[in-house]
């Protein structure tokens, strides 16, 4: 089901995400609402608490596929990239933010197994901006020179 996209502004936004404990139906139903929702915004990632629950949950579609990360926890991040964002959450703005260039991470899947995964250049940028959102960060507090997109 597509789910609406919560809009800056909202609390839920801004608060410090819960761990995922249960790997049930019920989050298979969450992964699956993030899925369509994020389809539906032509979006590159969608983290919980942008349909308004606070959950460690993000899901990130990117040249190198479609992945789902519950519970993410950054192992290392390396190097320096200087780039373009936006937000679903934040609608029609865009903004240069500062992010490593190369990051690794742990993570559980739908089934609570557990994984690991390096990631560079865009999906390294995808992937620190979704995670900021677990801890109530937007990009917005990082970015340098937010701009109207169609301005
Ligand atoms: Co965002």
């Amino acid at each position: 089901m597509i789910r609406e996209i919560v809009q800056v502004g909202d609390p839920v936004l801004r608060k410090k995400c819960d761990p995922v404990t249960r790997f049930d139906e019920s989050l298979s139903v969450l992964l699956e609402d993030m899925k369509e929702t994020l389809k539906d915004a032509v979006g590159a990632g969608l983290a919980a608490p942008q349909i308004g629950v606070s959950l460690r949950v993000v899901v990130v579609d990117v040249e190198e596929g479609y992945f789902e990360f519950i519970n993410p926890i950054f192992v290392w991040q390396k190097g320096e990239q200087y780039g373009s964002e936006g937000c679903l959450s934040v609608r029609g703005k865009s903004g240069s933010v500062l992010r490593p260039s190369k990051v690794k991470i742990i993570f559980q899947d739908r089934n609570g197994d557990k994984y690991s995964l390096v990631a560079r250049d865009f999906f390294a940028r995808a992937i620190c901006h979704e995670l900021d959102h677990l801890d109530g960060v937007l990009y917005t507090d990082k970015a340098e020179n937010i701009r109207d997109e169609d301005a």
